[in-house]
């Protein structure tokens, strides 16, 4: 069965096309971070109209890249939450419209259950392309968008892309499967029995861990998106320095992470000379390249730590047969380093480019859908930018 994934919850329009749950045959993915860095964070507007701009042509290269027509195309699957509301609606609409003109059974899916998915890729084409940006999107470029230079780096890196294979994990998950997904808006244990089958073990109270990761960078004038540039800083800096606080909670399955963003910028303005009130825009200048390295790595450490203590006493009760990570910070390498070295079984990871959105992650979770379910009513298919994982189409 062949699933055309389509996925543009927050700032990366991207369509994927996967067989059976676990073969990858393209995977476009046009990322919006230039365009949002210059602001330091994504703009909801600006996104959703990256969105609109690039949506159909992503989604022919998508196909064309797969080698694929609509009469190979079984279904569609959407991700319609959660995310940003107008960035949902140009995937969902884009999706809707196909599956009605196409007579395509159509399959709205929950993204960050989404993100899990990725796990379940273990198979590619000869030539597999996981595509950063696409040529054709400069013709549809709006007047408004500044940057010619980083609009040819992203095609560059489609070529790429596509000399090298990706490194997927060997086997596919087999369950009970616990599930750490950590991205820019969730930070969730969930135990899953099969699929559509799974409890919520624990999620964050505050801030996800992504949004902490961002927001210290902020503080320590690194460029945006936060994660990757705390990971490479964090590359020169002492873990030791700094030590920072790892919030106690009542449930083991919970986070926290908003205390701990606080906890850096009282050490940030004590280390910069300056009390409590100084404004965290005024830092960066304040502190030396060996500072900011340093805090990096003493705040990467100890926010990676967390969620390693959270996974590994959860495998301890409830011996699940795999452990997975997903999502944006699921790209870590700290985080990886540290699972492997403590969890009580072997784990294989998704590649970098899966962990973070795209659509060949919602392809897979249509695919698994659609094994169990019907497909929803065109019609039916809304976007629900705050919905839980406990409440999807599994779930109703
Ligand atoms: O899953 P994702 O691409 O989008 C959301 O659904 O939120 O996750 C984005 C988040 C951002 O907060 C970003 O800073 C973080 O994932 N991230 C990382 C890394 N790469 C991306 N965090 C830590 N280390 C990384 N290497
Ligand atoms: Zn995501």
């Amino acid at each position: 069965m062949i699933i055309l994934g389509i996925e543009s919850s927050c700032d990366e329009t991207s369509a994927a096309v996967v067989k059976d749950g676990r073969r990858l045959l393209s995977n476009v993915v046009n990322s919006q971070v230039d365009i949002h860095a210059a602001y330091g964070g994504v703009v909801p507007e600006v996104a959703a109209r990256s969105h609109i701009e690039v949506i159909n042509p992503v989604i022919h290269q998508a196909m064309e890249e797969a080698g694929v027509s609509w009469d190979d195309i079984d279904a569609v699957a959407v991700a319609n939450a959660p995310g940003l509301i107008g960035s949902l609606l140009v995937g969902t609409l884009a999706a809707r419209t196909l599956a009605e003109l196409h007579n395509k059974p159509l399959y709205p899916v929950h993204h960050v259950e989404g993100h899990i998915y990725a796990n379940f890729i273990v198979e590619q084409t000869e030539h597999p392309v996981s595509s950063r940006s696409v040529t054709s999107v400069s013709d549809t470029k709006s007047e408004e968008q500044p940057e010619t230079q980083s609009r040819r780096e992203t095609v560059s890196e489609t070529e790429r892309n596509r000399k090298g294979d990706l490194k997927l994990p060997s086997s596919q998950p087999v369950f009970p499967m616990l599930a750490l997904a950590v991205s820019g808006l969730h930070s969730q244990l969930v135990l899953f029995e099969d699929h559509g089958k799974y409890r919520l073990l624990g999620e964050t109270l505050d801030d996800a861990v992504g949004e902490a990761f961002d927001k210290v960078a902020r503080m320590l004038g690194l460029p945006y998106p936060g994660g990757p540039s705390i990971a490479q800083a964090a590359e020169h800096g002492d873990l030791k320095k700094y030590v920072l606080p790892k919030a106690k909670l009542k449930s083991p399955y919970d986070f926290s992470f908003s205390g701990l963003k606080t906890a850096v910028l009282r050490a940030v303005q004590r280390e910069a000379g300056v009390d409590h009130t100084f404004a965290s825009s005024g830092l960066p200048e304040r502190l030396n390249e060996s500072q900011k390295a340093d805090f990096a790595a003493s705040f990467q450490y100890i926010a990676v730590k967390t969620l390693v203590d959270a996974t590994v006493k959860a495998t301890q009760e409830f011996q699940p047969a795999s452990v997975v990570i997903a999502g944006g910070v699921a790209a870590n390498q700290e985080l990886r380093h540290q699972l492997s070295e403590r969890l009580p079984l072997s784990i294989e990871y998704a590649p970098v480019n899966l962990c973070t959105d795209n659509a060949a992650m919602i392809a897979a979770l249509g695919y698994y859908q659609a094994q169990v379910l019907s497909p929803t009513p065109v019609d039916n298919v809304s976007v629900y930018p705050s919905l839980s994982m406990s409440q999807t189409a599994w779930n109703s």
